[in-house]
């Protein structure tokens, strides 16, 4: 079984890999984010459930006004979306220590999806 799952982990890790190497728009720290990464099922939903439980809290779901500006992301890039996150902003905080790259890519690529709400 062991041997099974380090064969499924080092293929997973090789397609992951794959995938931040196909050329899209790159960010200042060499995110690059492909269509096959921010229209995944998976990253959506993953990005979805940081949002829900980190940033609405600020940002307001909704039909509950929050704190935080309301986010217009058809006037965002990606790119920029990703570096407030992982930087901060004056009252945005930085997401850098509490997250890793692969789940700061998913809450910038749900924030930036059709099917994103506040
Ligand atoms: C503690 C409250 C708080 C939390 C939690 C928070 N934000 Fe923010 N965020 C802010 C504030 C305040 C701003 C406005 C900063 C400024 O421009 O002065 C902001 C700005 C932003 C911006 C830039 C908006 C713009 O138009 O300039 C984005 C994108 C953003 N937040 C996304 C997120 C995401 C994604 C999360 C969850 C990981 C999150 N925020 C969590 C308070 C928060």
């Amino acid at each position: 079984m062991s041997r099974r799952v380090t064969t499924l982990l080092i293929t997973l890790t090789i397609c992951f890999i794959g995938l931040f190497l196909v050329d899209h728009g790159a960010t200042a720290d060499g995110v690059v984010f492909t269509t096959e990464f921010t229209e995944n099922p998976k990253t959506l939903a993953a990005g979805k459930k940081i949002w829900v439980k980190q940033c609405a809290k600020c940002h307001g779901q909704r039909a509950y006004p929050g704190k935080a500006p309301k986010l217009k992301p058809s006037k965002y890039k990606i790119e920029f979306v990703y570096r407030r996150i992982t930087k901060g902003f004056r009252g945005m905080p930085s997401w850098k220590r509490k997250y890793g790259k692969l789940e700061r890519m998913s809450v910038t690529a749900y924030v930036m999806s059709p099917n994103f709400v506040q």
